[in-house]
């Protein structure tokens, strides 16, 4: 019996659809939700984690299994981003294959965004797709990157740009678990949940401007509330555009022009996580708005009080030596990029974000200058 609570949002794709089931404690119940999932035959999965998750959760997890007659061929990989990447990619197919699966065995991906990432893009290529279920065990991959079915790996050219569309078959969101992460990640992870206030829902932005910091410190309830509410919103968005080709669903790319430029100048290290870096790019997708005459002033220095108070790096001076050519050229290679324009996710309003054309490369320099950056 539960705890507390269940929440269960679903992603309604017809014959690809599935749930998201968000409460404390939800990993005891693995067994139990995956079993139905699982095909006949040998009762096995491929479980892909990283060290730091396996240390903290993988005996409960293990535990919930095998109450079910489960039994687990355990993939343990090191933490951090560089385990997206080719390398890894191919060791964890190389040891799926080898542990002689079948179309029926299902692949778990256990841990945060990179995890989440680089097994979804497993499971998608081995024996040409297998099913897979995401266990994501960061505030990032709970309210985003284990919902909608984006899976890849970062490449020398670039983050994310070799991958699959592949959903997943279940995603179970234990916030409990958020509990082991320390709070600048916590607080990082929050970016992307204030994320969806700002592009689409003024009344979650005003929510999350208003109870953010308490659910970073770590109130359960708060916390369960803004993964329901970001994943309903993630649900809804990536019902309509799947495959982002309405240009729907690449309004989640807000600040992520900016803050892919600045992760890929600090190295995706410690020194600046994703959220941080998703936070200070919503930052100056706001200020671009102004600057192109799109938003009010007054609503963007509000957005970057906000995000300030909430203990988000809103500029680059904990940045030193970011310079605007070196950031601008790593722009000009993102994805969202056509035909060398520049292009970003701009705002009318708070909650109002919208598919922007090209921006003016000087304008571009001034924001990146005015937060801080050389040059
Ligand atoms: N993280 C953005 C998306 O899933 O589209």
């Amino acid at each position: 019996v539960p705890s507390s609570p269940r929440q269960t949002v679903t992603v309604d794709l017809s014959d690809r659809s599935y749930d998201i089931v968000i409460g404390d404690g939800v990993l005891d119940e693995a067994g139990t939700r995956i079993a139905p999932l699982i095909g006949k035959g040998p009762r096995r999965l491929i479980t892909v984690t990283d060290e730091n998750v396996a240390g903290l959760h993988l005996a409960r997890y293990r535990a919930a299994l095998v109450a079910q007659g489960l039994e687990s061929v355990d993939i343990i990989l090191p933490a951090g981003e560089q385990t997206k990447s080719w390398r890894y990619l191919e060791e964890v197919l190389e040891k799926t294959l080898a542990a002689r699966i079948d179309r029926g065995t299902l692949m778990v991906a256990f841990g945060g965004g990179v995890i989440g990432d680089l097994a979804g893009f497993a499971a998608a290529l081995a024996l040409r797709g297998i099913d897979y279920v995401q266990i994501p065990t960061t505030l990032l991959a709970q309210v985003d990157s284990s919902v909608g079915g984006k899976t890849a790996i970062d490449t020398p050219q670039g983050k994310n740009l070799v991958g699959a569309f592949h959903q997943p078959k279940l995603v179970l969101a234990d916030t409990g678990l958020l509990a082991t992460l320390s709070e600048r990640h916590r607080r990082a992870g929050f970016a992307e949940v204030i994320k969806y206030g700002l592009i689409r829902d003024h009344g979650f932005y005003e929510w999350c401007a208003a109870n953010g910091n308490a659910a970073i410190a770590g109130d359960a309830g708060l916390l369960a509330e803004a993964v329901r509410r970001s994943c309903e919103h993630k649900a809804d968005v990536v019902q309509q555009d799947e495959f982002e080709t309405t240009g729907l669903r690449a309004l989640l790319n807000l600040g992520h022009t900016f803050g892919h430029a600045l992760e890929a100048e600090t190295g995706y290290s410690e020194r600046l996580l994703h959220g941080e870096a998703v936070a200070i790019g919503m930052v100056m997708a706001f200020d671009l708005s102004h600057r192109m005459g799109l938003v009010s002033g007054q609503s963007a220095g509000r957005v970057r009080q906000a995000l300030a108070t909430l203990g988000m790096p809103v500029d680059l001076s904990a940045l030193p030596g970011l310079t605007v050519d070196a950031l601008t050229a790593h722009m000009a290679k993102d994805k969202k990029v056509k035909a060398g324009t520049l292009r970003f996710v701009l705002v009318r309003e708070i909650g109002e974000a919208f598919a922007g054309s090209e921006a003016p490369a000087e304008l571009v320099g001034t924001v990146l200058r005015n937060a801080g950056a050389a040059g």
